[in-house]
């Protein structure tokens, strides 16, 4: 890490004493603390404004492709989504084709999803076979990517085994996720997730499956779609019905960075009103209201939690959360109480979102349209674990969620969760369409200095990649 560069004009969050922040919470843990729990953010962003433009411009979008997607490390798949050899997947950024094969039981390659003949898509579907065959004139690859056969090959005496493979981009893989990287010059992927491992460690990201898992076309670009998860300051607009337990204006916003990496992280406290909440809102209700999600959310079959409103009610949630947890799963629960109750998220620079938390372990990956810088795709598994002993349930495959389609109604399994999925993703055409309808007298952002550093930030590496 470097040496610390935080702002010594910005106000950290908003508590008082009954309804404190959210580092002043984890302060108070009562598990050993993780890593997570014991390193904040080192850089802190100058206040700066985003134009629109670069929420529709084609050219941004172009630079995009250009200087980010194709620079930087994407998530691409888990490993449970293409669980034996011969499995492959194609993985779509914008108008990026890529595929991923699982060349072996614990082996994959990535590979640019186009014929060496006359560039045919090579992977259209999660699918398996022993060789990669291409449709059009049935050209043959192994598996690892080496030529195999081509008809009439004497038409063809340029082509051989040592120039005839298939193009590779690199892979690597962490906690069960693969990610691919086209520039061959990249870091290792360990340099861009820098402190994720880590502090993921008691999430056991490794030992959990893709429950459920939906893509949802947006009419929106990829970071109108990104910029909504990367606060919690809109709460109090559009999921109000969260305040009485959910410290959103508590929230403690990160940003671990290095030479190598960008890191945004935010923690929201769970179980304890918003300071937007009534005054009469109690931390008792707040606590109940946490484990009633969890039950209804999680653990149906265990008993509700009762509280012991002398004993502090942080440590009595975690407590009944992790015996649920192990109840459900067959082994012990590791992790302290801010990961257990509280929904804290990672961003890793550019499209990658991952939440440490027990109560709401998602994953998110926000690409951009193949053509259309006003639309994306905005792809949202639920990471489940599984219990001890048994193998890892097959990994649920992707809903696509057209526009207009509500996540509600398609993917169910998201339970209540996909209300406000559907209320966050309800907002994003009106951004899409109020940046362009903009004057232009007044084309930018009024960003928080605190609240929406994250966006700030990615914005500054934005135009550091896009200068480059
Ligand atoms: S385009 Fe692939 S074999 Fe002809
Ligand atoms: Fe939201």
């Amino acid at each position: 890490m470097n040496e610390l560069s935080k702002r010594p004009d910005v106000r950290r969050g908003y508590g008082n004493a009954d309804r404190p922040v959210a580092g002043v919470l984890w302060a108070q843990e009562s598990q050993p603390k993780t890593a997570a729990m014991l390193e904040d953010g080192n850089y802190e962003p100058a206040n700066q404004q985003i134009d629109f433009k670069r929420y529709y411009d084609p050219a941004v979008a172009k630079l995009e492709l250009d200087k980010i997607f194709t620079k930087t490390w994407q998530i691409a798949c888990r490993d449970e989504d293409i669980p034996n050899v011969g499995d492959r997947l194609p993985v779509e950024i914008g108008p990026l084709s890529f595929f991923v094969v699982r060349t072996a039981p614990d082996a994959f390659k990535a590979f640019y999803n186009s014929c060496l003949h006359r560039g045919t898509k090579l992977c259209t579907k999660l699918s398996n076979a022993t060789e990669i065959r291409c449709p059009y004139h049935a050209w043959e690859w192994h598996n690892d990517g080496g030529l195999k056969r081509i008809p009439s090959h004497w038409d063809f005496t340029a082509v051989t085994p040592r120039n005839g493979a298939l193009p590779e981009v690199k892979l690597g893989r962490w906690g069960g996720y693969i990610f691919i990287n086209a520039d061959p010059d990249s870091g290792p992927l360990e340099d861009s997730l820098s402190v994720i491992p880590e502090h993921f460690k008691p999430f056991n990201p490794e030992r959990r499956y893709t429950k459920a898992h939906f893509r949802k076309l947006m009419n929106a670009n990829w970071k109108i779609a990104q910029e909504a998860f990367m606060e919690s300051y809109h709460v109090v607009g559009t999921h109000p019905e969260g305040l009485p337990f959910n410290g959103d204006s508590q929230s403690q916003y990160d940003i671990f960075k290095t030479e190598t990496s960008h890191i945004g992280r935010q923690i929201v406290p769970s179980a304890i009103p918003s300071m937007h909440a009534p005054a009469t809102a109690t931390n008792i209700e707040a606590t109940m209201a946490s484990a009633m999600l969890g039950k209804a959310w999680h653990y149906p079959n265990y008993p509700l939690m009762e509280i012991d409103p002398a004993k502090p009610l942080r440590a009595q949630l975690g407590d009944w959360m992790r015996a649920a947890y192990k109840d459900a799963y067959g082994r012990e629960a590791n992790a302290p109480d801010g990961i257990m109750i509280d929904s804290t998220l990672y961003f890793m620079f550019p499209n990658f979102a991952v939440w440490l938390s027990e109560l709401v372990p998602f994953v998110y990956r926000f690409t951009p349209h193949a053509s259309d810088p006003e639309m994306s795709y905005f792809e949202v598994r639920l990471l489940m674990p599984y219990p001890e002993g048994e193998p890892p349930p097959p990994s649920s495959p992707v809903v696509e969620v057209g526009i207009g389609e509500s996540i509600m109604e398609k993917v169910p399994a998201f339970n209540f969760l996909a209300l406000i999925f559907d209320q966050d993703v309800g907002n994003m055409p009106l951004v899409q369409a109020g940046v362009k309808a903009a004057s232009p007298a007044r084309h930018h952002t009024q960003l928080g200095t605190y609240q929406e550093i994250i966006i700030q930030h990615w914005h500054e590496v934005m135009d550091e990649y896009l200068s480059k």
